[in-house]
């Protein structure tokens, strides 16, 4: 991946993803998550402050080590067990049916074959599990989204394979998802190309 991949990259993201105005949706994506609970794109750990009380564990699946290491000021203030273990959402090391819910922030953007880590994600929770899920991707509107093409190439290139234009409910759904709870809406304070947000939760049949 190279010294700006493995290096600089997760502390770039450490940074533009830890902005105070991210705050209030890790909130809300996180309220009533419960049980065992799988995190993919764990990066620094900027969710862990928001896991509420009725977490048990959290597995988390990240594949920088520099974001895991940044993760360790968060860690050490929060009385939720929290494992790295795994390196890829595409391919995760857990047996089916193992985890009572999934959280996934800004994240679904990036993995690379996100069809197949939705999938993977169905398989290890129970059945009736939730993903929560704040995302950015395809905008509702007609002009955004020519801006989102037209710059996605670049985004891509700088920051790790992040995508633009991804479809986030459709993918949900592709994967066999339910939806049980869905907000589509720009991000305050930030450029409309890169904030186009779904926040809600799907549930596993
Ligand atoms: C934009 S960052 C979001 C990080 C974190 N979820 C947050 O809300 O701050 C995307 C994260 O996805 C991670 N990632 C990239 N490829 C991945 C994969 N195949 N499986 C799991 N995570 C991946 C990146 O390392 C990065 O930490």
């Amino acid at each position: 991946m190279g010294v700006y991949g493995e290096q600089v990259l997760p502390r770039i993201i450490d940074v533009a993803c830890g902005m105070k105005t991210t705050d209030p949706l890790r909130q809300r994506v996180c309220e009533g998550l419960a049980g065992d609970v799988v995190e993919i794109g764990f990066g620094s750990g900027l969710n862990v402050p928001f896991y509420p009380a009725g977490v048990t564990k959290v597995a988390a699946v990240e594949p920088a080590d520099v974001g895991w290491k940044l993760a360790a000021k968060r860690l050490a203030r929060t009385q939720v067990p929290v494992e790295r273990s795994g390196l890829d959402g595409q391919s995760l090391p857990f047996a089916d049916d193992s985890f009572d819910a999934a959280l996934s922030t800004w994240t679904m953007c990036t993995i690379p074959d996100v069809a197949a880590a939705l999938r993977e994600v169905r398989r290890v929770l129970k059945p009736g599990g939730s993903l929560h899920f704040v995302e950015h991707g395809l905008a509702p509107d007609e002009p955004v989204r020519r801006w989102q093409h037209r710059l996605e190439p670049v985004q891509k290139r700088l920051f790790g394979g992040c995508h633009l234009t991804r479809p986030v409910v459709d993918l949900l759904t592709g994967a066999g998802f339910s939806i049980t709870e869905l907000d589509v809406f720009y991000e305050e304070k930030a450029p409309k190309f890169l904030a186009a947000d779904s926040l809600g939760i799907a549930v596993s049949p």
